[in-house]
C-alpha cells in the first residue's frame, strides 16, 4: 500500500503481512458482507475500458458497505472525448469522491493517477499491466481452496503476455514459494521482464507451449487465461492463436482431486461448458470472492477499521 495517500496500484504496495491481513479482512466480509461504515462517504468508478464482475463488484462491496457510488462505465460520455486530460479528469472527481477506482487503457494510467490525485486509487487494471484487486481474490480463492498459499504449483495457460492478472500473480506470489509452470503459445509467452522479476526474486518456473492431462497432472492451481483480442494491432494473429488452448472436462480425469480451475473471467471458448460441472471448476465461486476482498481493499484505502 502506498502509505502517501493509500492507493493501491501495484501488489509492490502491499507486503507480505499487509497481503495476508488483507484476506483476514475478506474473510470477515464474507462471513457479513452488509455493514455500514461507509457512511458519509463517495467512492467513484472510472473505467474507461468495458468490465462487469470489477466494476459491478467493487459498486456492490461500496453499496454493501453503505457509501455511494458515482463515476461511469463509458468514457465516451466524458468529457475526455472533448480532449480533457486524465489529469484534469482525476483532479475534478477528487473534488467529490472520497476514493477513485479506475480502470484504464494505458499501462501506468493508474500510478500517473495515483502521483496526481490527492484521494486515494485503486487500479482496476491498466492495460496489460497490472489488476491487483483481480490478484487478491486470486489469492483469496488459492488460500480458501488449498488451506495455504505457501508451496502452490500453479500453472498459467493462455494469454501470459497481455493478461494483466498473471504479471500480478507473479508480483503477489513471490513471498509464498510458488512453482509457477507458463503454458502459452510461443506469439504469446511470459514477457522477458517477467521471466527476469521471477530470477530476481527465485520464484520458480517452467515453460511449456504443450497443454494436456498429463502436463496438469500436478497442478494445486490451474489458472486458464483468455487471449486478450482488444490488446492485438494485427487480428489476423488473434485469429491464429485464439484456440490454443481449450480445457475440456476429460482434460482433468489424472489431475489431483484438490486440484481448483481458476480464471479471472470473462471466458470465451478457453474452457468448455462441460468444465461447469465438475467439482474442480472454481471460476464463479471466485468471482463472487471478488465482493469480500472488494469491500476489505475499500475499507483499506479510506482507512476504515472493520
Ligand atoms: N476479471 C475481470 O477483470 O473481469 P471484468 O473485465 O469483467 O471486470
Amino acid at each position: 500500500m502506498n502509505q502517501k495517500n493509500r492507493s493501491l496500484v501495484t501488489l509492490e504496495d502491499l507486503d507480505k503481512e499487509k497481503i495476508l491481513h488483507l484476506l483476514d479482512q475478506a474473510a470477515k466480509f464474507e462471513s457479513n458482507p452488509n455493514r455500514k461504515i461507509l457512511d458519509g462517504k463517495i467512492v467513484a468508478t472510472l473505467f474507461f475500458e468495458p468490465s462487469t464482475r470489477t466494476r459491478l463488484s467493487f459498486e456492490t462491496a461500496v453499496n454493501r458497505l453503505g457509501g455511494r457510488v458515482i463515476g461511469f462505465s463509458d468514457a465516451a460520455t466524458t468529457s475526455s472525448t472533448k480532449g480533457e486530460t486524465l489529469k484534469d479528469t482525476i483532479m475534478m472527481v477528487s473534488n467529490y469522491a472520497d476514493l477513485i477506482i479506475m480502470r484504464h487503457y494505458l499501462e501506468g494510467a493508474a500510478r500517473y493517477a495515483s502521483e496526481v490525485s490527492p484521494v486515494p486509487i485503486i487500479n482496476a487494471g491498466d492495460g496489460a499491466n497490472q489488476h491487483p484487486s483481480q490478484t487478491m481474490l486470486d489469492l483469496y480463492s488459492m488460500k480458501k481452496t488449498q488451506g495455504r498459499l505457501e508451496d502452490l504449483n500453479i500453472y498459467l495457460v493462455g494469454d501470459l503476455k497481455y493478461g494483466r492478472t498473471v504479471h500480478s500473480m507473479l508480483q503477489a506470489m513471490r513471498y509464498f514459494n510458488p512453482t509457477f509452470h507458463f503454458i502459452a503459445p510461443s506469439e504469446l509467452q511470459m514477457p522477458e521482464e517477467w521471466k527476469d522479476y521471477c530470477r530476481h526474486y527465485g520464484i520458480k518456473f517452467h515453460e511449456s507451449t504443450e497443454f494436456n492431462e498429463d502436463i496438469i497432472a500436478d497442478a494445486d492451481i490451474l489458472y486458464m487465461t483468455r487471449v486478450q483480442k482488444e490488446r492485438f494491432s494485427d487480428l489476423l494473429e488473434y485469429e491464429r492463436v485464439k484456440n490454443t488452448y481449450i480445457l475440456h472436462r476429460d482434460m482433468l480425469c489424472k489431475a489431483k482431486p484438490t486440484m481448483k480451475i481458476l480464471h479471472p473471467l470473462p471466458r470465451v471458448n478457453e474452457i468448455s461448458q462441460d468444465v461447469d460441472e465438475s467439482p474442480m471448476a472454481y471460476y464463479f465461486q471466485q468471482a463472487k470472492n471478488g465482493l469480500f476482498v472488494r469491500e476489505a481493499l475499500i475499507c483499506n484505502s479510506l482507512d476504515i477499521q472493520i
